[in-house]
């Protein structure tokens, strides 16, 4: 008998259904993403994107029942992000995922969307498992978690201020870029001097916490008081720093926490700068780095499906069909949380 699993994703721009298969067959995977609707604002309008939710989660999740070629009646299992994200747009794909799961009678469990961007790495490697160490790199977040077996994390540093995605975003606007910027940047970087500009590296040898609102407000100082400086220098330079930072910081945790496998998730994984030197450090030091398929770096349904799929399966996790959305939700440390 086969099972199947819905994943809903909400908590942010992107509104995103997908048909998992038992553990790791993705049967559809559909994302529609705000980004154009937002573009125009410099950022993500929680008003705006909630409004937009609510018009496009009901086709998208029929996309992915069509998709994957199967009907409402042929689900095992529906999971949705309930947290961390905007309030109102996680309320969406919640309470939809709820109404679903309440009137087909199947269970439901709620995702912590942190923990579904690691299952996008189960999805694209299902055979490496932890213990491993994840360097989490999106628009909302970065950490560096340590996951000694799947549900049991670690929280070793996250930032104290600016994600790096939203240092990307941010940096990229001041260079004249749209929104987001990350993906624009990164092209631009590749033609680039990355010496051009001495940016700093903030907390580069401070411990696993980081910190990216200063590298912000130098790239502004610098663009304002070198206006002439070309732009693919100036994206460069950016992208040198961020990376340095990021691939420092996970190679000293693997030393310190002696792992070999190192799993990098999150929009910014997609960076292709970053990859380039973790690749190249890996190599030096004999470890292993991962990065899921690029369609599963951003925020996707997929690994919210799949993480439902684990802790139902792995801890008969049910959620109830009342659950709030839990806007500053963080990882658990436990398998229960
Ligand atoms: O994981 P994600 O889709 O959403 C969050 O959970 O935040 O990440 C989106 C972030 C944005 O800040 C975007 O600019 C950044 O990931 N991003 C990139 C690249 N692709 C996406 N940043 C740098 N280089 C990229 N290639
Ligand atoms: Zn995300």
């Amino acid at each position: 008998m086969p099972f199947y699993t819905l994943g809903v994703e909400s908590s942010c721009d992107e509104t995103a259904a997908a048909v998992l298969e038992s553990n790791h067959t993705l049967r559809s995977n559909v994302v529609f993403s705000q980004a154009d609707l937002h573009a125009c604002y410099g950022g993500v309008v929680p008003e705006v994107a909630s409004r937009n939710h609510v018009l496009k989660v009901a086709p998208v999740v029929q996309a992915a029942l069509d998709g994957a070629g199967l009907r409402l009646g042929d689900l095992s299992l529906i999971g949705a992000t309930c947290g961390p994200g905007l309030n109102g747009p996680l309320l969406v794909g919640l309470s939809v995922a709820q109404g679903l799961a309440f009137s087909l009678d199947v269970p439901f469990v709620a995702v912590n969307h942190l923990e579904g961007h690691l299952f996008a790495h189960c999805l694209s490697f299902p055979d490496v498992e932890p213990p491993l160490l994840a360097l989490l790199v999106s628009g909302g977040h970065t950490q560096l978690v340590n996951v000694s077996a799947w549900g049991h994390y670690e929280v070793l540093g996250s930032t104290r201020d600016d994600a790096a995605g939203e240092a990307f975003d941010k940096a990229g606007k001041l260079m004249g870029l749209g929104y987001p910027a990350g993906p624009q940047l990164d092209k631009l970087a590749q033609g680039g001097d990355p010496d051009a500009v001495a940016f700093p590296r903030p907390m580069l040898k401070q411990g696993y916490d980081f910190s990216f609102s200063g590298l912000k407000t130098a790239v502004r100082y610098f663009v304002e008081d070198h206006p002439a400086t070309p732009l693919v220098d100036l994206a460069a330079s950016f992208q040198a720093a961020v990376v340095e930072v990021l691939v420092h910081k996970l190679f000293a945790a693997a030393r310190g926490y002696h792992q070999e496998t190192l799993v990098v998730v999150g929009g910014v994984a997609a960076n292709s700068g970053l990859r380039k030197q973790l690749n190249l450090r890996a190599q030096r030091e004999g470890r292993r780095v991962y990065y899921p398929d690029a369609k599963l770096c951003a925020d996707n349904a997929a690994m919210i499906a799949a993480c439902a799929r684990y802790r139902y399966a792995t801890f008969a996790e049910r959620s109830p069909l009342n659950l709030l959305a839990l806007p500053a939700l963080t990882l658990p440390t436990s398998a229960c949380a």
